[in-house]
């Protein structure tokens, strides 16, 4: 663990071990992920907001629904675990290109001059979702079977 980090029972954006496939195998926080808190997250627009890019046939609570990502009914069986953990923390390891947000990464965007200058702008920026929301998230993910 960085020394620096507050939370020692949360592993760092800069530590997390993705595989080659960019996949996560441990989890990024001590305590579970809960799927009720997932799916709140999933659908605010303040946190996750998946919901603008993806649709779930069973959420009709929802008023808006995107297509800009395939509809996430049965991720569930199409991804483990470890998979989607890997999917919602840094998409691009999974789909290079993806224009799915990095949701847990705080460094390591391509900006050109960076090294040479020193000045890294506005980097470590802060992650979009925090270790508990990612498992929170991943656990509701893993919840959508056909
Ligand atoms: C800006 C749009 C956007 C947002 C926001 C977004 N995604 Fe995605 N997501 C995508 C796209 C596009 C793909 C398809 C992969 C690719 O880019 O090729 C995808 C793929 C996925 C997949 C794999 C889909 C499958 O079933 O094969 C999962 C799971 C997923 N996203 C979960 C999430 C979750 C959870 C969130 C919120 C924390 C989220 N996404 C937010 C655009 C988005």
């Amino acid at each position: 663990m960085a020394s620096a980090m507050p939370l020692a029972a949360e592993t760092a954006p800069q530590d997390v071990a993705y595989d080659d496939i960019g996949a996560i195998a441990e989890p990024l926080s001590e305590t579970a992920g809960n799927p009720e808190e997932g799916a709140k997250i999933y659908a605010d627009k303040g946190t996750g907001n998946c919901v603008a890019c993806h649709a779930i046939s069973a959420r009709t609570d929802a008023e808006f629904q995107g297509n800009i990502g395939p509809s996430l009914d049965g991720a569930g069986d199409r991804w483990s675990v470890e998979q989607l953990r890997g999917i919602v923390a840094d998409a691009k390891r999974t789909f290079p290109e993806s224009m799915m947000p990095s949701m847990y990464k705080t460094a390591g965007y391509v900006r050109p001059g960076d090294a040479f200058t020193g000045k890294a702008g506005t980097e470590p920026l802060p992650p979009l979702l925090n270790a508990q929301q990612i498992e929170d998230v991943v656990a509701y993910i893993a919840t959508l079977k056909e």
